[in-house]
């Protein structure tokens, strides 16, 4: 708790002024997210996969394998990625329900840590192309285990009605085809049940879940070296300040409480969000201010193409201005340049009275907003800044 006392710094001066917009990290923020996991976890027979996907700039990945962490990957641009941000290939796993024949060979040359599976399908071809490269896969099986998150419906992924993972109904089938393969070595099951998850029931309902799929199989013999219990903590986006660093403690005691891990196993976590996610910031800055019937219009140089949250969920994030010096507030849409209505950031958003020329912050970017950013419009990609540069 004592890492509540950091501050958000935004950078000053030129730098604030340069390029907009562009995504800001302030890696000293990033690093006492990375502290306060490590407090929370050492001594525990914890692995903590960071998901790529949240963010795989360079920079933010060398940090953070830095402090010690693996990485969670979904394509073989995020194996390469990770390979060359110096991660060892026995420290990464492997997910997604696509896996291409290429992305499967690659990461089998490089032995990756763990592979996991979400079909039996994918599992034959694993097998397959272990088989002809003359190795052993190392697979975890990822299990759908119904339980809805409460978070919005493109970030749920653990009900049945998804597409990712097996059902338990098909579990035993599916374990029972794991290790009659010659070339697939199964190490663990593994669930994800969803993102931005701020509720704590649904991890418990997964230790739940968990901890009677061990005593199943523990009853057919099987004995399991790994759980990863996958990602999905939340981040506080309306008062990001508030609660710069996730509530860690809270999120890692409940496995510690709740899940009966067996002697000499071990637990994986794949965070993104929570890790990288209040370290971010995008940057911008205002190139018009409208009046439409009364309505007031804040018109960004940034837009969905930037940051495509708020477009595609609906995401809130918060919005400050950082240059305006007006006592006064108003009601503003905050409306980027793209041609598409979704192309907003705020409505009726309090500010202080904003002008032409004023520098915009959007808070809490650091996770999915640079990795998701498009040239839509044939908009350049944002530029990146961080504290350290
Ligand atoms: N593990 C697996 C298998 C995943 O699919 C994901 C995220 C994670 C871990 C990391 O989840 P996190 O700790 O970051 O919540 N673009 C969306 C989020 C998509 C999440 C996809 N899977 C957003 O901007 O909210």
């Amino acid at each position: 708790m004592e890492e509540q006392a950091i501050q958000y710094h935004f950078p000053t001066g030129t730098t604030l002024l340069a390029n907009t917009p562009f995504y800001y990290y302030d890696m000293e923020v990033l690093r006492a997210t990375l502290r306060e996991i490590k407090r929370n976890i050492d001594g525990y027979p914890f692995m903590v996969h960071y998901a790529v996907k949240a963010n795989g700039n360079p920079k933010i990945l060398k940090e953070i394998i830095n402090h010690g962490m693996g990485a969670d990957l979904v394509s073989g641009g995020e194996i390469r990625a990770a390979l060359d941000a110096g991660l060892k290939a026995a420290d990464m796993t492997y997910s997604g329900v696509g896996k291409n024949d290429w992305e499967i060979r690659l990461g089998l040359s490089y032995g990756i840590g763990f592979f996991n599976v979400e079909s039996a399908a994918e599992m034959e071809v694993i097998n397959e192309i272990a088989g002809e490269m003359n190795t052993t896969a190392h697979i975890a099986i990822r299990v759908n285990p119904d339980i809805d998150a409460h978070t919005h419906r493109y970030i749920t992924t653990g009900t049945a009605s998804n597409k990712f993972g097996i059902t338990i109904d098909e579990l035993d089938q599916v374990v029972n085809l794991a290790t009659s393969l010659p070339h697939i070595h199964l190490y663990g099951l593994h669930f994800h049940i969803g993102s931005q998850i701020t509720d704590m029931r649904p991890y418990m309902m997964l230790c739940d879940t968990v901890n009677h799929l061990l005593d199943h199989y523990e009853g057919m013999g099987i004995h399991f070296e790994i759980i990863n219990v996958g990602g999905g903590l939340g981040i506080d986006y309306s008062c990001p300040d508030k609660h710069l660093i996730p509530d860690f403690k809270t999120y890692f005691d409940i496995y510690k409480q709740h899940l009966k891990l067996r002697p000499g196993q071990r637990l994986h976590f794949e965070l993104g969000r929570a890790i990288v996610g209040q370290c971010g910031t995008l940057i911008s800055r205002v190139l018009y201010i409208k009046e439409n019937r009364g309505r007031k219009f804040i018109i960004l140089d940034a837009g969905m193409n930037d940051l495509i949250r708020p477009a595609l969920y609906d995401a809130n994030h918060a919005i400050q201005n950082l240059t305006s010096r007006s006592q006064e507030q108003a009601l503003y849409d905050v409306v980027g340049p793209v041609c598409e209505s979704s192309d907003a950031f705020g409505h009726d958003y309090s500010l202080p009275t904003t002008r032409r020329g004023d520098i915009i912050a959007i808070r809490s970017a650091g996770a999915y907003g640079e990795s998701m950013a498009s040239t839509y419009n044939m908009r350049p990609l944002p530029s990146i800044v961080t504290s350290d540069d």
